[in-house]
């Protein structure tokens, strides 16, 4: 396993689309538990292949209190959309950035594990906002994009202050 580096907005590659897997091999177990070692070590609720410059249609949710549940989604596609929450994000791309996003209060996704199988998901609360979020990623979007523009001109210059101090 290895921690791979997190693309850190406003990179542009974060907004490249992500193609789906063909075929689900060792590869791609590979991927998944080293983005799976990255988020825990990020300390983040989920990951999206996008983030780590992988542009595959993976992505990974662990949304337990103790860490115990991980999630994987591969080709993911969202089937029910229901009722509308707004909650607060934040994404280890954006780090130090928290607001609040308008999604589906609950959807059900099907989407394929890391053996191929397919499953179908009913998901509420944390997990659907979660889901959506990291959906978002695999199309090139980044959640400070559902802000207003002027948030995101003060997030990016933020952001890009805080880069070249660290460089
Ligand atoms: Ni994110």
């Amino acid at each position: 396993m290895a921690i791979l580096e997190i693309l850190q907005y406003p990179d542009p590659r974060l907004h490249l689309p992500a193609v789906r897997v063909d075929k689900i091999d060792e590869a791609t177990r590979k991927l998944v538990s080293d983005m799976a070692e990255t988020m825990y070590a990020a300390e983040g609720v989920g990951l999206a292949a996008t983030q780590v410059n992988v542009h595959q249609q993976v992505l990974i949710i662990d949304v337990s209190p103790d860490r115990s549940d991980l999630r994987v989604f591969i080709n993911p596609e969202v089937i029910r959309r229901e009722g509308m929450v707004l909650n607060q994000e934040g994404c280890l791309s954006v780090p130090g950035i928290y607001d609040n996003v308008e999604r589906a209060d609950s959807v059900t996704v099907t989407a394929l594990d890391a053996n191929g199988s397919r499953f179908t998901l009913n998901a509420s609360g944390l997990l659907a906002s979660c889901v959506q979020h990291e959906m978002d990623h695999l199309q090139g979007k980044v959640f400070v994009e559902h802000l207003s523009e002027l948030k995101q001109n003060r997030i990016r210059a933020k952001l890009k202050k805080r880069q070249r101090k660290a460089a």
